[in-house]
C-alpha cells in the first residue's frame, strides 16, 4: 500500500521567543498521545527543539516523537565570489525526504526574516501556524514584518496551506482583550489567512516550561497539575480547531478571497 506523504506543520513569526518552539513541542506531544508518528524538523541554529524533544516521549510508545536538525544546504554562489547559496528546493526535499513513513512533520523555523529555511518551509507546508504572544510589540512586529513576510513568500503559491494565528502565553486570569482583539484583527484583514485567531489560545502555563525543564510529558508534569491540564486542553483546542487532529469542530471559515479561489 502507498504511504501517505505526511502533512507539514511550519512553525512561524519573525518575532523571537513569540513561543513557535514551545508551541510546536506541546502539539508534537498532544499528536503523539492521540497515536500519530511525529518528526520534528528543527531549522533553529540555536536548536533548543531538538534538545527537549527526547523528554516529550512516552517509553510505552511504539511511535516517540522524533526530532532532526536540519538547515538548508549552502554553496559557493557564483555570482558573488565569497558568499554562500542556500539550496532552498533541496532542504525542502530532505524535509519530505524524512517525512516518510510520519503523520506529520513539524518544522520549528528560527525567527530571522531572511533564512532560507523559512521560505521552504512555508511553500511546502500544509499547516501555517503563526503563534503570538497578545502584547503590542509583538502583535505590531507581526502585522508590520511577519504578514507581510507570509504574504510575500506565498505570492506564487498555488494551494495555500492553512494559516492561524495561534495567541500564546495568554494569561488565565489576565487576559488582554485588546491584544487579542489586534490579533483577530490581523487574522481578519488578511486574504491568506484562512481561518482567524484560533479561540483556543494556550496559557501561559508553568506546566509547559517544566515539561521541558524536568525530562517529562506534559501528561506526567505533576506538582502544577491544574496548569497541566489547562495547557493540555489548550494545545488540543488548538489542535482540532486548525484541523490537525480530526473530530474538527467546524472550523471558522472566512468568505475571502481563498473561498472564491477554491470555488474559481
Ligand atoms: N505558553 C507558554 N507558557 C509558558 N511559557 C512560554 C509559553 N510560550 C513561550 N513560553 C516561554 O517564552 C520563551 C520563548 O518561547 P519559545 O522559545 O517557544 O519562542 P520562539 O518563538 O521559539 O523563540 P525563537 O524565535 O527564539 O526560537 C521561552 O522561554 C518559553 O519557555
Ligand atoms: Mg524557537
Amino acid at each position: 500500500m502507498e504511504q501517505a506523504l505526511p502533512k507539514i506543520v511550519t512553525f512561524f513569526n519573525t518575532k523571537g521567543g513569540a513561543g513557535k518552539s514551545k508551541l510546536c513541542l506541546g502539539l508534537a506531544y498532544v499528536l503523539h498521545k492521540h497515536g500519530c508518528r511525529v518528526l520534528i524538523v528543527d531549522s533553529d541554529p540555536e536548536q533548543a527543539t531538538s534538545a527537549n524533544v527526547t523528554r516529550l516521549m512516552d517509553p510505552e510508545s511504539t511511535f516517540p516523537v522524533e526530532a532532526v536538525i536540519l538547515q538548508a544546504p549552502r554553496y559557493p554562489d557564483p555570482q558573488r565570489p565569497g558568499h554562500l547559496k542556500p539550496d532552498t528546493a533541496a532542504y525542502l526535499a530532505q524535509v519530505l525526504q524524512l517525512g516518510q513513513g510520519y503523520d506529520y512533520v513539524f518544522i520549528d523555523l528560527p525567527a530571522r526574516s531572511e533564512e532560507p529555511e523559512q521560505l521552504a518551509a512555508l511553500i511546502g507546508a500544509d499547516f501555517v501556524l503563526i503563534p503570538s504572544k497578545p502584547g503590542r510589540a509583538d502583535v505590531r512586529v507581526l502585522r508590520d514584518i511577519g504578514i507581510p513576510k507570509l504574504a510575500k513568500s506565498l505570492a506564487n503559491v498555488e494551494h495555500l496551506p492553512v494559516i492561524a494565528i495561534v495567541p500564546n502565553a495568554v494569561q488565565r486570569h489576565n487576559v488582554d482583550k485588546v491584544g487579542i482583539e489586534e490579533l483577530t484583527d490581523i487574522a481578519q484583514n488578511n486574504d491568506y489567512i484562512e481561518l482567524s485567531v484560533t479561540a483556543a489560545t494556550v496559557p501561559d502555563s508553568v506546566a509547559l516550561e517544566e515539561m521541558t525543564a524536568l525530562n517529562v510529558g506534559l501528561d506526567e508534569v505533576v506538582t502544577k497539575k491544574p496548569a497541566r491540564d489547562a495547557a493540555i486542553t489548550a494545545l488540543t483546542n488548538v489542535a482540532l480547531e486548525v484541523r490537525l487532529l480530526n473530530k474538527v469542530r467546524p472550523a471558522k471559515r472566512k468568505s475571502s478571497a481563498k473561498a472564491a479561489r477554491e470555488e474559481a
